[in-house]
């Protein structure tokens, strides 16, 4: 089944800009001979520029996999992925951490920030990696959009859960990136602060034009993305537009059954 980027629900979005992500036929396995596990089946998928897409499926149904491989953090068996108009999938190592660097953000569900830095140096850590300066008006509104102005002198340790995911967002949209792939975001968090950080996921795309590919097993997380598309043993089976947690639940159920 082949699924395309589809609409963009984000106000002033590029309806037909080139889709930021592209994978075609995408194969994983892992192990040889009778002990191989092919983790994703030929898998076609567009990511739209401007949109938040949220990935869903049972539990090993392929999610982190076609994730990885999408974020070039894993090897492909087979197909192709495309990052805006440069294939990842052709790519060497050098070539490739460069292409992470300076194209794709990354938030996982263990914040992953340095324990000895404060918020503010977590945040501009990739620009100064690359030696790149941070755009003073972004760096501002983004700290604004995630409400951290209060809090930029702060080491990790003295800020919440939910806190400290707020600087792994903003570090991950400081430096623009053509694509943020987040896996179970808010896995570590209560329900309200995991609210907070979908909602600045929400506005960062309505606001920044930000696009977002979200792996997560939680319907109301899912919905607020603006289409879920869902995975079932490795194949792409099924996406929603609009989701709201119920029509979630419903193709879940569906793809259980
Ligand atoms: N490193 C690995 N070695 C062997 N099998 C793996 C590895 N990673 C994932 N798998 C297998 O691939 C399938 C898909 O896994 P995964 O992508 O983690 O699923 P999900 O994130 O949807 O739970 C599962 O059968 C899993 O056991
Ligand atoms: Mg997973």
């Amino acid at each position: 089944m082949t699924l395309t980027g589809g609409e963009v629900g984000a106000r002033g979005a590029r309806e037909n800009a080139v889709p930021a992500v592209v994978a075609k036929g995408l194969t994983k396995s892992y192990g040889r001979g009778d002990a191989t596990v092919h983790a994703l089946r030929g898998v076609d998928v567009s990511f739209a520029t401007g949109a938040f897409t949220a990935i869903m499926g049972p539990s090993g149904s392929g999610k982190s996999t076609l994730m990885h491989c999408l974020a070039g953090l894993d090897t492909v068996s087979g197909g192709q992925v495309h990052i805006g108009d440069v294939e990842l999938t052709g790519l060497g190592d050098k070539r490739l951490t460069l292409l992470r660097r300076e194209r794709i953000g990354f938030i996982f569900q263990a914040f992953n920030l340095l324990p000895t830095l404060t918020a503010e140096q977590n945040i501009r850590l990739p620009l100064d990696i690359a030696g790149r300066q941070a755009d003073q008006d972004l760096f501002d509104r983004v700290v604004e959009t995630v409400g951290l102005r209060e809090r930029l002198g702060h080491r990790p340790t003295e800020l919440s859960g939910g806190q400290q995911q707020r600087v792994a967002v903003a570090r991950a949209l400081i430096s623009k990136p053509q694509v943020i792939f987040a896996d179970e975001p808010t896995g570590n968090l209560d329900s309200r602060s995991g609210a907070e950080v979908l909602s600045f996921l929400r506005t960062s795309v309505r606001e920044l034009g930000q696009t977002i590919v979200m792996v997560t097993h939680d319907p109301v997380a899912a919905s607020y993305a603006d289409r879920v598309v869902f995975l079932r043993d490795g194949l792409l089976v099924s996406e929603i537009h609009r989701p709201t947690p119920q029509s979630v639940l419903d193709t879940l159920m569906k793809l259980e059954a």
